[in-house]
């Protein structure tokens, strides 16, 4: 098992939300690979897309860190585990949030549960590992939803984000995003140093997602 992940990102895409969303994770959790694909749906959609796949490993896109009680509105971590999601993105660029928080949620989630917090750049890379979620991913905001995938325009951000997780920590994970669109771009995201990729239009804006998907993971 390859076990290099491939984290598709629903966010609110037409073709990513509601019945759509349980479609395209159905066409996920058909498709036979070793690597690890991942479902990233949005809150409403958590339950019945787990529900309709529940081979496939889902995320949420994003948590807040707060307790039971009267927090009208915000996403608690305890019931998206209680509905089957198995990590979470944390700080997009869409969806930015402060360290602190970042920090006061890894203390709030059981161990086993994933948290990838998303950099824009090394230096926040960096300011990420130091609080330990389970991987960064680093995205330049400018890229996000481009044609040019990060590998080809920008691989430096890459490796520099690669040695400076090293230099910090063995345990936290890498990984890029922003243009991913084909199996060229993950085997490059892979010899850059990372574990994998996040995307989302690669695949939520394509006419055939399940050719988008074969192909993406088509050399690992
Ligand atoms: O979360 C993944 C995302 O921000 C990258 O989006 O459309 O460039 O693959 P995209």
């Amino acid at each position: 098992m390859s076990g290099h992940l491939v984290v598709v990102n629903f966010k609110t895409y037409e073709t990513a939300h509601g019945v759509s969303a349980e479609e395209l994770a159905l066409i996920m959790s058909n498709i036979e690979t070793e690597a690890r694909l991942i479902a990233v749906v949005s809150a409403f959609d958590l339950s019945s897309v787990v529900s309709i796949a529940p081979d496939l490993e889902v995320w949420t896109q994003h948590l807040d860190p707060i307790q039971f009680g009267s927090n009208t509105g915000w996403l608690h971590p305890e019931t998206a585990v209680e509905r089957g999601a198995k990590g979470t993105l944390i700080n997009h660029a869409e969806h930015k949030i402060s360290i602190e928080k970042i920090a006061m949620l890894l203390d709030q989630v059981p161990e086993d549960f994933i948290v990838c917090a998303c950099a824009a750049d090394i230096e926040e890379a960096r300011a990420l590992t130091a609080v330990g979620p389970t991987y960064v991913a680093v995205e330049p905001p400018e890229l996000i939803g481009g044609d040019i995938s990060v590998t080809t325009a920008d691989p430096n951000i890459i490796t520099g984000t690669a040695d400076a997780v090293r230099e910090i920590s063995d345990k936290v994970g890498i990984l890029c995003g922003a243009g991913i669109k084909n199996g060229n771009d993950v085997a490059m995201a892979i010899k850059l140093g990372t574990s994998g990729v996040l995307l989302a239009s690669g695949v939520t804006k394509s006419d055939n997602p399940k050719l988008a998907l074969e192909n993406l993971i088509s050399q690992i």
